[in-house]
């Protein structure tokens, strides 16, 4: 598909994505929108499955006609399928007239059968007739009636497992599988992270008309090797917690930890590769990441012949460094948690003046080291930030001296 064709596309569903998975699935909808097949849209909590039946609705030709979702799990299994099919007047207690089901409502246009995992045996024997035939009976009825029904069906079940455990019709899923969506997990297209940040954060703040600065980069970094159990859902919820809740502030990682009860670790620190990244991607995390570990030994060096001995400066991923300059200022100062105090110089290294003459500088700086590592309960990174030295030269120093 060409690039315009699938801008234009996903601007109209509203799904968010540049990863090859998310346009592998905008590709989808515009091969199947067309046709009136059955669609099974797969996927865990969250991953956007409403999303992509809202679109295969809104590309077919039946999108002036009525959509209808039903959710599955929200109806109780007793009155489910008098829902969907409609009853006539005196088939049960209450029905005091007659009336119409969702699949008659949804007549010439599409029904999006939500959680359909949960549909009780009983009603899934009913629903196979109506793919099979478009006839069905009204709860209490006598004749069947007809219909021209699209379904689109989802589940964040695993409907194969659920036939494993006789929940699901082994007939139906086959029925229902031939053409399967599989939404994918959010840390599956870790890469879309930061511009689903950033549309969920700018959407919100501007809806809200609430003063947004934007997330640091190690922030982002960081929500992007997060593993969002609740996926988009739980990202785009915690992007809008986190505006209203740190208003006016630039959100910084150690915010963000703190709120999804993580811990901070440094962008620059070996990071483990996470699994679930390509090989590709993780090697070219791995190159970057020895780059910058190069940057900083060539920036001690400077620091060395210049006689210097500043903290060296950090440097973030292009692709982090592109989405800053869209969303936030660039700020030196993001990695201070504000509970704990700053960081400060020690004070009192001690050169007893009595001992002027004796002590080699070497010794001082060993002592120094030590000290202001305990003090910051040997935490590298705050202890060479106090040091003013880079944490490469604090993790020499400390081999050196066999802290
Ligand atoms: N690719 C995306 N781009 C932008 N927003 C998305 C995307 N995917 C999901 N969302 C948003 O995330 C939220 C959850 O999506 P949706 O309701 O479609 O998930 P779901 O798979 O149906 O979840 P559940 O199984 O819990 O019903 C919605 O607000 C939706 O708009
Ligand atoms: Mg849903």
């Amino acid at each position: 598909m060409d690039e315009n064709r699938l801008n234009k596309l996903q601007q109209s569903f509203g799904i968010i994505g540049e990863s090859e998975k998310i346009k592998e699935i905008i590709e989808t909808i515009d091969q199947v929108a067309a046709a009136d097949i059955t669609v099974l849209i797969a996927g865990e909590s969250g991953t956007g499955k409403e999303l992509i039946a809202d679109a295969i609705h809104k590309q077919s030709r039946r999108k002036h006609q009525p959509f209808v979702k039903v959710n599955c799990g929200a109806i109780p299994a007793g009155i489910l399928e008098s829902e969907l099919f409609g009853h006539v007047k005196g088939s049960f207690t209450g029905a005091i007239e007659d009336r119409k089901g969702y699949f008659e409502t949804a007549n010439n246009g599409t029904i999006f059968l939500d959680e359909i995992g949960e549909m009780p045996m009983e009603t899934q024997v009913k629903l196979l007739r109506v793919l099979e035939s478009g006839e069905f009976l009204p709860v209490g009825g006598s004749h069947g009636k007809k219909v021209d029904v699209r379904i689109i069906a989802a589940s964040n079940k695993d409907l194969a497992e659920e036939i494993e455990r006789e929940k699901f019709r082994k007939d139906l899923y086959y029925r229902l599988k031939t053409i399967t969506i599989t939404a994918p997990a959010l840390r599956h297209h870790s890469e879309d992270i930061p511009l689903l940040i950033e549309h969920f954060a700018l959407d919100f703040a501007n809806r809200n008309n609430i003063p947004f600065k934007g997330f640091s980069p190690s922030a982002i970094h960081l929500m992007e090797n997060y593993r969002w159990p609740g996926n988009i859902r739980e990202l785009k919820n915690f992007v809008e917690s986190m505006i209203v809740l740190e208003k006016g502030e630039v959100i910084n990682s150690a915010r963000v930890a703190r709120r999804l009860g993580v811990e901070k670790r440094p962008v620059s620190s070996n990071l483990p590769v996470r699994v679930s990244k390509s090989v590709d991607q993780a090697e070219r995390e791995l190159i970057l990441q020895q780059v910058l570990l190069m940057r900083r030994d060539i920036a001690d060096i400077k620091d060395a012949l210049s006689g210097k001995s500043a903290g060296v400066l950090l440097d973030l991923p292009p692709k982090t460094r592109e989405l800053q300059k869209i969303i936030a200022p660039p700020i030196r100062d993001e990695e201070t948690i504000e509970s704990e105090p700053e960081p400060e110089a020690v004070q009192d290294y001690t050169v007893n003046p009595n001992k002027l003459g004796e002590v080699s500088l070497a010794e001082v700086e060993r002592e120094l080291i030590e000290k202001t590592l305990k003090k910051f309960h040997h935490k590298k990174r705050q202890t060479a930030n106090a040091l003013k030295i880079s944490e490469r030269t604090l993790y020499r120093k400390i081999k050196e001296y066999g802290l």
